[in-house]
């Protein structure tokens, strides 16, 4: 039994290690952008980040309409114009798309959901939008 949680053990520390790449470097894609929309980019994902926190506070006062107003104006299908995503799109690889459409979906179908007024399925559909931010970082940097 202890020998087989052993087993267990190494072979999970393998797969970070490798995950990690064996000197511990970088093993995300890098994505090239101009520089100017880099630093456009990074200041939308700090407003992703702020529109989250603000969904939290926003679903724990029951507040479940104005958490799905947040996330179909910031992070949403109706976001994408204010993100400049037309342009943004062609330097990003196509699976780095893939998950930004996948992210702006989750967020629109939150907006749906919290709408409806269930708080457990507005968690539920909450964390398929940080399901994705947390995909496309893992693959992906700029920097
Ligand atoms: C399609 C890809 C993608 C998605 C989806 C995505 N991000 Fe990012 N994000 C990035 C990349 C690439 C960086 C730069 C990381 C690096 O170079 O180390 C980044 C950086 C950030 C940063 C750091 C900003 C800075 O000033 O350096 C924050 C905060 C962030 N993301 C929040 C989020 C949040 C919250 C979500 C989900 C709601 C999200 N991101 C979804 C690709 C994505």
């Amino acid at each position: 039994m202890k020998k087989r949680m052993l087993g267990g053990l190494l072979a999970v520390s393998f797969f970070l290690a490798a995950q990690a790449g064996a000197a511990g470097e970088d093993a995300r894609v890098k994505v090239e952008f101009p520089a100017m929309m880099k630093t456009h980019m990074l200041g939308n994902m700090r407003d992703h980040l702020r529109a989250l926190h603000e969904i939290q506070a926003a679903l724990a006062k029951g507040e479940l309409d104005k958490a799905g107003d947040i996330a179909e104006t910031r992070i949403g299908m109706s976001s994408l114009l204010a993100h400049n995503a037309a342009h943004m799109a062609p330097y990003m690889p196509e699976g780095m798309q893939a998950i930004g459409t996948e992210m702006h979906h989750a967020a629109s179908r939150f907006a749906v959901v919290a709408k409806e007024g269930d708080l457990p399925r507005s968690l539920g559909a909450l964390s398929k939008i940080t399901e994705q931010c947390i995909a496309c970082h893992a693959a992906y940097r700029v920097n």
